[in-house]
């Protein structure tokens, strides 16, 4: 039955190539809008039967189930851990036995950072333990700890306002949520902005829309010059009381302990598979999510789902018995937290070839049910892009939004390769992201069908056409 839609796929393809107009290897095109228009168009059976078999069929749940598999057994999967080593040598096996091509290992050098144990105790004006996660990088304190009288703030504004009296203090952020790509930064900065006016440590409002009393952990970064102190995340709701205390004019006391450690570098991978082209085998469509997570819960949607759609769009690709003219490459990266590190050794190795890739996708924004996806490109790749989402007009995700990112494609983009990213519902996703809250428990196969139906079809459908996604 499959091969009988796939012969006629074919057949239809064929017939579409006879428009007569030459196609240069260079890049530009000959063709009429309405050319490559139809020839998206006669994809129509193709993007059904992906439809079909991702979210009705035999590969019902099967992202859900595989990415279940995993992190059940390996549970969160740290940069420098053991956890994350053993999940790519699971991956590396499961991609070879699944039968995928030019399946290898790509080494990378990683951060190897660890919190140890970890403690803050509010002394004054009450007793009460809080719950805190160490910021990834942080220094630890000395093993008595750092006691010291807190200063609210809600912003860096502020911060500089009352620098004077900083000097000694436990700088505490309140800053309010407004959304992760500007609030980040007091995660990523907090330390650093608190040590120049003298603090001793720096604790931040958790980066998260919503709480359930739940510490968000992340990267964060000391800059050369600036002295080192500990950092760690605190939840909205002590961050809130606290501001409230301190308004009242409460003098604030906290006893914060951190066990966390910086280790040398350690040896880890990038994970690749790829369904090589049948045409242009050195052109490339990159798929990708990230393998590694943070240590606290089960990283099944950071970046778990992302990463397992990646593969299940490669596996619906294959038992479909489709291959596209154009190499479709999976990538799942290491110490994506750490800042991209997996991504810039893979840019650095592949660069020279930056003229061959036509479109990188990444998927870190959840695994819900996507609303469409994210496009970065020339005005004429974004129509095109629109086009091909038409196809997905049976599960009625059509939408083509701006700014496609990622930390592991935003290399590519810069160098001026076509990216795009799955957008879904953020205030879920940054609601459970880098928290406890991080496992199978808010992933929903339902949606992780859908949401690999249309990285299937869109990468399966940009790495067939006959041209490149166009620059310009
Ligand atoms: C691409 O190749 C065609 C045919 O050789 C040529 O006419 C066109 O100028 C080239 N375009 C660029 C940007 O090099
Ligand atoms: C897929 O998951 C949904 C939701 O949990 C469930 O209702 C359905 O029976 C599952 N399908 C298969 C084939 O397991
Ligand atoms: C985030 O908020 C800032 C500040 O309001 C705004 O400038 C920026 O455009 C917002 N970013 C996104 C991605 O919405
Ligand atoms: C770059 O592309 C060429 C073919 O065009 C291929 O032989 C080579 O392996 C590629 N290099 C990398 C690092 O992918
Ligand atoms: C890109 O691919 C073409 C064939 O599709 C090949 O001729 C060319 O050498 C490749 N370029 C690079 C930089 O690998
Ligand atoms: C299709 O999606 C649009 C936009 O997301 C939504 O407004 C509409 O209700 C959906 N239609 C169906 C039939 O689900």
């Amino acid at each position: 039955m499959k091969y009988l839609l796939f012969i006629f796929v074919g057949l239809v393809h064929l017939l579409s190539l006879g428009s007569g107009k030459a196609i240069y290897g260079n890049g530009t095109s000959q063709r009429t809008f309405q050319e490559i228009k139809e020839e998206i168009a006669s994809y129509g059976d193709a993007a059904k039967a992906i439809i079909n078999l991702a979210v009705y069929g035999e590969a019902q749940n099967r992202s859900y189930e595989r990415l279940a598999l995993l992190v059940d057994a390996v549970g969160p999967r740290l940069s420098g851990s053991r956890s994350l080593e053993k999940a790519i040598q699971i991956m590396y096996q499961n991609l070879q036995e699944e039968g995928l091509e030019n399946v290898h290992l790509e080494p990378v050098k990683i951060p190897h950072w660890e919190r140890g144990e970890e403690s803050a105790v509010m002394l004054h004006p009450r007793a009460h333990k809080m719950a805190i996660l160490g910021l990834g990088s942080s220094i630890g304190t000395p093993p008595e700890g750092i006691t010291a009288e807190v200063l609210v703030v809600t912003s860096f504004d502020e911060l500089q306002r009352r620098a004077p009296e900083a000097r000694g203090k436990i700088v505490v952020y309140n800053q309010p949520y407004v959304n992760y790509s500007s609030t980040v930064l007091y995660r990523a900065r907090g330390a650093v902005e608190a040590a120049r006016v003298g603090a001793v440590a720096s604790l931040i409002r958790s980066v998260a829309p919503f709480s359930i009393y739940s510490p968000h952990t992340g990267i964060q970064e000391y800059q050369d010059g600036v002295p080192k102190i500990p950092t760690a995340c605190i939840t909205v709701e002590d961050a809130e009381m606290m501001s409230r205390m301190a308004s009242r004019g409460a003098r604030i006391v906290i006893q914060l302990k951190m066990g966390a450690k910086n280790y040398p570098d350690a040896d880890s991978f990038n994970t690749v598979a790829e369904v090589i082209g049948s045409k242009y085998p050195e052109q490339v469509v990159l798929v990708s999510g990230h393998l590694d997570s943070w240590d606290v819960g089960q990283g099944a949607m950071d970046d778990g789902g992302g990463a397992f759609i990646s593969w299940e769009a490669l596996s619906l690709i294959k038992d479909l018995g489709l291959r596209p003219k154009r190499t479709l490459r999976l990538v799942l990266w290491t110490a994506e937290e750490q800042g991209g590190v997996g991504a810039f050794q893979y840019y650095q190795l592949h660069k020279a070839n930056v003229s061959n890739y036509s479109l990188v996708m990444e998927s870190d924004l959840g695994t819900f049910f996507p609303s469409g996806l994210q496009f970065t490109g020339s005005d004429k790749a974004r129509a095109i892009m629109e086009e091909i989402m038409h196809l997905l007009q049976p599960i009625n995700v059509t939408q083509v939004f701006r700014c496609g990112e990622g930390t592991d494609i935003n290399y590519w983009i810069q160098a001026g390769v076509p990216g795009a990213s799955l957008l879904g519902d953020l205030y879920k996703y940054f609601s459970f992201h880098h928290s406890r809250g991080d496992t199978m428990t808010v992933m929903d196969p339902q949606q992780m069908n859908v949401a690999a139906a249309l990285w299937a079809v869109v990468s399966y459908v940009v790495a067939d056409l006959e041209e490149m996604l166009p620059r310009s």
